[in-house]
């Protein structure tokens, strides 16, 4: 990564932090990376996460017992742990593009820390439960933290530099992973294929990959990964939600694929050419939910077009009828975390605004604004249960039920892509990366 690139980042960064601090009457920031967990009446410890503030004022994500001691106007300090440990694997002090910009202290026993951390007006971002006893400031505030978040959703040049990196990992292993798919791979041979591609082990994905063959695309979360091999005519659609990670930020893609061609495949082709509609919709003044709507008038034309409703668009938007087959929501913002923070809020000093009532799982009521990233991601499914609902409720006469039935062996279709809203237009960083 770009040294200069970064040096804009973090004055970027800093000039945040200090009027954020200011008008919280903070200080100082003690900004914790967090402990290993244990595993419960176990001697193995849980994967470790790291605290994503401080991930955002260092690109660190696997060292646990590190702090970033930010005040206000100053340097900041990193406190790096590296302790003497011939069980574990320890990291080398760091020296690398961001390095410069902080002054590095060695911490070869958690416990040191305590030494660095001034209690006095300062502020602790960070889970405490292994820190009992120490002076660490005032815990988690809560206005200051709605701050942070609120800036968050403002990223910088580098912050979409690694975006875009983050994009072309997982570029790689979706290409591996369709592969695969060709040629008759189980779902957890496929998750493989893509870890191998990206080159990022499990761990390091941004969310649990979904990687789904056939029926079980309708499961929106589904990371079970069958090593059940499908063979023609029972191998019918493949559908693939993973990201990537660079320097602590995520991607987040789906495709989705029919095996032959036939319906589904131009239900797959219809979709994609409303996805990038609705990606050209994603503009500077819309409120997010207005971008929503349109998604799921898109979603009525596919299942008008294909003949498995017997209304028009504008009537099963109306009445309710898309949402059985579209249960969440359009997109979310996309940074340090999949689903990046803040976006219900209603400015900077708290206030949230909820998604609209018929629309509960919308993760993003905000206006469009340049320099946000967001994720397109409209989806049509053949969900069990909701279709169990739907043919018992007042709109079962409006559909096809054949139809919906010839379209079960295939779960569904989504597909996503994340996008920057800059000032000259949106750049997508999910295709011609
Ligand atoms: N992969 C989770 C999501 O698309 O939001
Ligand atoms: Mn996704
Ligand atoms: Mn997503």
């Amino acid at each position: 990564m770009d040294k200069n690139l970064y040096a804009h980042h973090m004055a970027t960064l800093c000039r945040r932090y200090d009027e954020i601090l200011e008008q919280s009457g903070f200080e100082t920031l003690n900004v914790f990376s967090g402990a290993p967990r244990m595993q419960f009446l176990d001697d193995n410890y849980y994967p470790f996460k790291v605290n994503p503030h401080f991930k955002a004022l260092v690109p660190i994500t696997d060292n646990p017992h590190s702090w970033v001691i930010y005040q206000r106007g100053q340097k900041p300090k990193l406190l790096f742990y590296r302790p003497v440990d011939f069980w574990h694997y320890v990291p080398p002090a760091p020296q690398t593009f961001w390095s410069d910009f902080y002054d590095i202290e060695l911490l070869s026993k958690p416990a040191d820390a305590q030494a660095f951390l001034s209690p006095e007006n300062a502020a602790f971002i960070g889970e405490s439960e292994k820190l009992q006893g120490w002076s660490l400031g005032e815990e988690n505030p809560e206005l200051l933290i709605n701050r942070l978040h609120w800036a968050r959703a403002y990223k910088t040049p580098y912050e979409v530099a690694c975006l875009r990196e983050a994009n072309r990992i997982a570029i790689n292993g979706h290409r591996a992973a369709e592969q695969a798919f060709r040629s008759g791979a189980s779902e957890f041979e496929i998750n493989q294929a893509y870890l191998g591609a990206a080159g990022q082990g499990e761990n390091r994905m941004p969310y649990g990959n979904i990687v789904a063959l056939n029926e079980h695309a309708a499961i929106l979360h589904y990371t079970h990964l069958s090593t059940e091999r499908l063979t023609e005519p029972q191998l019918k659609s493949f559908l693939i939600d993973a990201g990537a990670d660079c320097n602590g930020y995520c991607s987040d893609i789906t495709r989705t694929y029919a095996y032959a061609d036939n319906e589904f495949a131009e239900l797959v082709t219809a979709m994609d050419e409303k996805q990038l509609q609705l990606v050209d919709g994603l503009k500077p003044g819309l409120p997010y939910p207005e971008l929503h709507r349109q998604c799921h008038l898109s979603v009525g034309e596919l299942l008008a077009q294909f003949d498995i409703i017997k209304t028009s668009a504008e009537s099963a938007v109306e009445s309710g009828l898309t949402r059985p087959f579209l249960p969440h929501g359009l997109g979310h913002f996309l940074g340090l975390q999949v689903h990046d923070v803040g976006g219900h809020q209603t400015g900077p000093d708290g206030g949230t605004t909820p998604p609209p009532a018929e629309y509960p799982f919308l993760r993003t009521s905000r206006t469009i604004e340049e320099n946000q990233v967001f994720t397109i991601e409209p989806g049509l499914y053949f969900i069990d249960s909701l279709l169990g609902e739907l043919k018992d409720s007042d709109l079962a006469a409006e559909v096809n039920w054949n139809k919906v039935d010839s379209f079960r062996p295939y779960g569904g279709v989504r597909i996503e892509d994340n996008i920057v809203v800059h000032a000259t237009g949106n750049e997508n960083l999910s295709r011609n990366p």
